[in-house]
């Protein structure tokens, strides 16, 4: 097993820092910026079928419904076809209305997930197209939709959920941007220019993890905490969401993630001197917005771990903690702003002495209702 640790403690600490090369396996063969194209089989074979959708419906469960809530800002923003996100456990019971004209992402990184099976069953009865996003070659799920796109991220073996999601999120964010040349909704330099930007991701994401020493100094400080908020807007709710979860799962804090325009609306009565929010604060997408959030926090005396653009000054400036993130485009910062929320987790978690890698109660793949 230390072997196959490849010399880290732990199998998420090697997922985690196996992303930019997992992220590189995912586009692999797929994204040809120089030509300006982007290739996908699963995708070319049905483009017209899917781009003709009137409305995609994407469902899974935990991380994967997370990747699905981020290709929803990803879909409507580039290809503007209407989406809906679903948990699978919900969308099966709920009688759902599904038509022939709709198209049915299932998203899991197991292709094994008990509740997104009996919503892609469901989905195919009602005679949609349904299209599978899974890492698991081979899987059920990879076997039972249409149509779908692996991950390539390689075997994910931590029961937390790292490189799983940001590979997912990297398929659809391709298959966003290839529905959106195709329908003229992206135009030829935007869709280029986007091509780059991903490209660069891998590399920035390198630089991002030797920003580690001062996440496991945030850990220290707030390891002993017993609640923790998160708070995002736009693409970064879902990873607010995805923060909460990752801290819930191998830490036992407890942990909420909320879109930070709500926070108002209830959750603002639980901050005092002794809550811990970590809030994604990067410089595109309604930043002075969720400034203002972080001084509402401020003033009611909650600790502030802020994700911000480097070189940012304001947050700074209120902020208890920040950890900065590359630049890049709005729609790509959630490939950059999930790392260091991994990586807390992580090390609050080590430092707690919990089973990193197999936390209490919970299984890699669900494969029971
Ligand atoms: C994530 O860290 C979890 N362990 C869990 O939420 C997981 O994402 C969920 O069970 C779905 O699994 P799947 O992607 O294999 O379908």
């Amino acid at each position: 097993e230390q072997i196959e640790k490849g010399g880290y403690d732990h199998f998420m600490l090697k997922e985690i820092y196996e992303q930019p090369n997992a992220i590189r396996d995912t586009y692999r063969g797929r994204l040809l910026a120089d030509q300006g194209i982007i290739k996908m089989a699963g995708v070319d074979d049905n483009i017209e079928r899917i781009a003709k959708a009137n409305r995609i419906l994407i469902v899974g469960c935990g991380t994967s419904w997370h990747a699905g809530l981020v290709a929803e800002y990803a879909f409507e923003d580039m290809a503007r076809i209407p989406v809906e996100v679903e948990y699978a456990s919900e969308f099966r019971y709920r009688n759902p209305v599904i038509t022939e004209d709709d198209v049915v992402i299932a998203i899991s990184q197991s292709g094994e997930t008990a509740d997104t099976m009996a919503a892609i069953k469901l989905a195919k009865e009602k005679g949609a197209f349904v299209f599978g996003v899974c890492n698991v070659v081979g899987s059920s799920i990879s076997r039972e939709t249409t149509a779908g796109a692996y991950t390539h991220a390689g075997p994910e073996i931590g029961v937390a959920s790292t490189k799983a999601f940001t590979t997912q999120i990297t398929v659809l964010t391709l298959m966003a941007l290839k529905l959106g040349k195709y329908k003229g909704t992206i135009s030829d330099s935007d869709f280029r220019f986007h091509l780059q930007a991903l490209e660069a991701i891998p590399q920035k994401i390198e630089s991002l993890l030797k920003s580690d020493k001062i996440i496991k100094e945030i850990a220290e400080t707030y390891k002993d905490t017993r609640n923790c908020i998160y708070l995002g807007r736009g693409y970064n709710f879902p990873v607010a969401l995805e923060g909460a979860l990752k801290l819930k799962e191998i830490s036992y804090i407890h942990a909420e993630g909320y879109p930070a325009a709500e926070m108002k609306h209830g959750p603002i009565a639980l901050i005092d001197e002794e809550m811990p929010v970590v809030v994604i604060a990067v410089r595109k997408g309604h930043y002075e917005k969720v400034v203002s959030n972080i001084q509402e926090i401020k003033s009611r005396k909650g600790k502030i771990i802020s994700l911000v653009t480097e070189g940012d000054t304001e947050v700074k400036e209120i902020a208890d903690h920040v950890i900065e993130i590359p630049e890049t485009i709005e729609s790509f910062t959630p490939l950059l702003t999930t790392i260091p929320l991994q990586l807390l987790s992580y090390h609050i978690a080590v430092m707690l002495g919990k089973n990193v890698d197999q936390p209490r109660n919970l299984a890699k793949s669900v494969t029971v209702e």
